[in-house]
């Protein structure tokens, strides 16, 4: 949330203006919405040295990208500073990485329909309610009619405003509002936006037929099971790590002795289930167990 040491700052120069027209205009539509940016898209506090604030990225006036953006086109304004060039070049991207399946690509797209029956994806429902707190709207409201017209993009997955919402990611802070949580639309600790989405292949059991255990896109197809606890006789009492050594530590996110590379560990989901992130990665995944992904 703002302090008013930071609004009074931002008051003496011109882009202080600026924001005061863009909450104006923007608080006009959308009453009751509380405003804040967390680290590290953020001016103040831990990260002071990124200096991002509104204006980074919303201009008010003849503004070329939706939603008042600085840049046109949702990816191209992350990439404005998610370049090897710019501010944010520890974590780049470039249109190549998107992953095309047997192709190519070490990311999840970023451009593509989000209705799409090869993979099991439809337009997300509602899910949990809209935190108005810190501007967080639901990852429906991204996509907003069920027709085959619509994309998905970074902030469909991204709420580049806060670090309200848990992520994955088991070395992450567990408290909301810190830095490195990835800047989640909506929690994805059980991997909730995946199967949004992904919602055909949201299935407990594969020796069941009813309904909700069968591929509901392609009767002839099932998938491995998630959202199930790692136990039971057949299982391991580990994953077994891609040098052979079994790992360790709390869901399985820590290495057996001599292993330095945690990014091909088999990690089970905050419930301790086997999800879709045990299997799969988001970004700078490159398919290798071998190398060390940036992240
Ligand atoms: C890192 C870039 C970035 C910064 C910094 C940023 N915004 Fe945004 N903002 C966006 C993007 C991108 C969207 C559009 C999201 C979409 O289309 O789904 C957006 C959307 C919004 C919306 C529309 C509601 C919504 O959630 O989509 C409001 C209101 C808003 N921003 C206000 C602000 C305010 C106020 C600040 C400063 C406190 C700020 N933004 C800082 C990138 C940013
Ligand atoms: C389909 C959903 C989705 C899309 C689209 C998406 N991301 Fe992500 N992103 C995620 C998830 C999930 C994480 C991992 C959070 C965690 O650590 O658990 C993540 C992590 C990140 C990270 C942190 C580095 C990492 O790999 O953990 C950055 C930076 C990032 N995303 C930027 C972007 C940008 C920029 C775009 C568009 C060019 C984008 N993302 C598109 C879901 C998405
Ligand atoms: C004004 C520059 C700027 C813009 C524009 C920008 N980012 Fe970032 N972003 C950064 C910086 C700087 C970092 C920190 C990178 C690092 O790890 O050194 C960062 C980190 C992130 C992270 C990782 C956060 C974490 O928890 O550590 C995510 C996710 C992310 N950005 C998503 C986005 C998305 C999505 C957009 C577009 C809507 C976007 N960013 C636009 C500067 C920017
Ligand atoms: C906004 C909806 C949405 C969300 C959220 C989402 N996906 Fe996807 N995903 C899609 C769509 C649509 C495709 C097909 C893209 C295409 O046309 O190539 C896809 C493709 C994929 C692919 C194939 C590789 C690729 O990128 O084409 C994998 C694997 C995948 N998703 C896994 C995940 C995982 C794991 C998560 C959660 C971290 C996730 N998805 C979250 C919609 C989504
Ligand atoms: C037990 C491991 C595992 C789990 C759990 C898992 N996947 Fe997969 N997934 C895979 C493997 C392996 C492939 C096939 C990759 C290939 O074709 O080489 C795959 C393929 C896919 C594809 C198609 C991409 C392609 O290569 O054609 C999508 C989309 C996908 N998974 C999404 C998901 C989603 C969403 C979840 C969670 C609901 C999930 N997966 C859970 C291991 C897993």
């Amino acid at each position: 949330m703002y302090s008013n040491n930071y609004l009074l700052k931002k008051e003496n120069s011109m882009k202080g203006r600026d924001i005061v027209y863009l909450l104006t205009v923007i608080l006009m539509l959308m009453p009751l919405v509380v405003y804040s940016l967390d680290c590290p898209h953020n001016y103040l506090g831990t990260c002071s040295a990124n200096q991002i604030d509104c204006s980074d990225c919303h201009v008010v006036h003849t503004a070329p990208g939706m939603n008042l953006t600085a840049v046109n086109g949702n990816a191209a304004l992350c990439r404005s500073c998610h370049d090897s060039l710019g501010q944010a070049n520890a974590k780049p991207f470039v249109d190549s990485d998107q992953a095309q399946p047997g192709v190519r690509g070490n990311s999840h797209r970023w451009d593509a329909l989000v209705k799409n029956s090869t993979y099991g994806s439809r337009v997300p429902v509602p899910q949990g309610a809209d935190n108005t707190d810190y501007l967080n709207l639901r990852l429906d409201r991204r996509i907003p009619a069920d027709d085959n017209t619509w994309r998905f993009y970074c902030s469909t997955c991204h709420d580049q405003h806060n670090q309200q919402d848990n992520p994955f990611d088991p070395n992450a802070s567990p408290t909301p509002g810190d830095s490195n949580r990835g800047f989640q639309r909506y929690h994805n600790n059980t991997n909730q936006m995946c199967r949004n989405c992904h919602w055909a292949r949201d299935v407990q059991d594969v020796t069941s037929t009813t309904p909700g255990n069968i591929d509901p896109l392609n009767p002839n197809y099932n998938s491995h099971p998630v959202q199930v606890l790692f136990t039971g006789a057949t299982i391991r009492t580990a994953p077994l790590d891609a040098n052979g050594a079994a790992e360790t530590g709390i869901r399985f996110k820590d290495n057996g002795t001599g292993d330095s590379n945690w990014t091909n560990n088999l990690i089970l989901d905050s419930a301790n289930q086997v999800n879709c992130m045990t299997c799969h990665w988001i970004h700078y995944t490159d398919s290798h167990s071998g190398t060390v992904d940036l992240r």
